[in-house]
């Protein structure tokens, strides 16, 4: 089984990877990191887990596992098996790809190679370039995968909460000190992109391949209390000025483990073996 994508499927990796290991004893697991792969073994099974980064899918200059804080992010068409001959052979895939393709206004799109001593880079529109990147991972899935034997899952778009006042919040917040879900049955946060989230259903029902569908934005979006905030890995030494307002270093992207994506794999669970 493997995962393919950004940080947020990361995150559903290593929640499913915290929800099965307890019951593998010591001798019998491991967990290895190659770069961009991270292997999890279930030796008695025979079996691995596996996840691999690669945020937009397609080839780009944001896909070192470590050194991936690039401004100018740009996006190679037409590249899936640069990543996708590394996918070969899985039973199960889950992917997921959205946070990257949103951060500008528009998408460079480079149209020849990387190595080009000229290169050709076009503009384009978040969503016209992400149904670009969609439509190349249901061709690879059709001509990298027998779907009578493996199934194929596609994670929808993770929401953020980057501004408390779209939840009636004060106007300078975000999810830091937030510690009760959003009531509203209706909340549908501006960071989770609609006209996205229509591109998807558009490449899907014309999709010949089945793909199976995990729609969490919704239930997600409720979730303000439930992200990761100050309590993570810091990379740089916070300045006395963050440490003073913690809201300016609070992660409202990423979510806190155990927790919200514990319901993510549930939701897998669910359809892997009750299609
Ligand atoms: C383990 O899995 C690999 C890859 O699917 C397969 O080639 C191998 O025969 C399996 N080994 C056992 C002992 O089942
Ligand atoms: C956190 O929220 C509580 C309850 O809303 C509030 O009383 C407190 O001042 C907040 N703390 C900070 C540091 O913003
Ligand atoms: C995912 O769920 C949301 C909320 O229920 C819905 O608005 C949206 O259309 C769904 N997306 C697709 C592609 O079906």
């Amino acid at each position: 089984m493997m995962f393919v994508g950004d940080s947020l499927n990361r995150g559903q990796y290593v929640s499913l990877i915290c929800l099965l290991h307890q019951l593998i004893p010591e001798h019998a697991k491991s967990m290895e990191t190659f770069d961009s792969l991270t292997v999890f073994r279930a030796k008695d099974y025979n079996a691995t887990i596996e996840f691999y980064w690669a945020p937009f899918l397609l080839e780009s200059n944001s896909d070192n596992a470590v050194i991936h804080r690039v401004t100018d992010r740009i996006v190679r068409k037409g590249s899936i098996n640069t990543h996708g001959r590394r996918w070969k052979g899985a039973d199960i895939i889950v992917f997921n790809t959205y946070l990257w393709w949103i951060t500008g206004s528009k998408m460079k799109i480079l149209l020849g190679s990387f190595n080009d001593k000229v290169k050709k880079i076009v503009e384009m529109s978040a969503e016209e370039s992400y149904r670009i990147a969609m439509k190349s991972m249901v061709r690879w899935v059709k001509l990298n995968m027998d779907t009578s034997k493996t199934r194929v899952f596609f994670t929808s778009m993770s929401p953020s909460h980057a501004k408390s006042i779209e939840w009636g919040g004060e106007s300078e917040g975000n999810c830091y000190n937030e510690t009760t879900p959003i009531d509203d049955p209706t909340y549908w946060g501006s960071d989770s992109k609609r006209s996205i989230m229509q591109v998807i259903g558009e490449v899907f029902r014309k999709s010949k391949v089945p793909i199976t569908f995990l729609n969490i934005t919704q239930l997600s979006s409720y979730r303000k209390d439930a992200h990761t905030s100050i309590y993570k890995k810091q990379w740089n030494p916070l300045t006395p000025e963050q440490l003073a307002n913690p809201a300016t270093y609070a992660d409202c992207v990423h979510w806190c483990l155990p927790g919200l994506q514990d319901t993510w794999n549930e939701l897998l669970f669910a359809k892997l073996f009750f299609p």
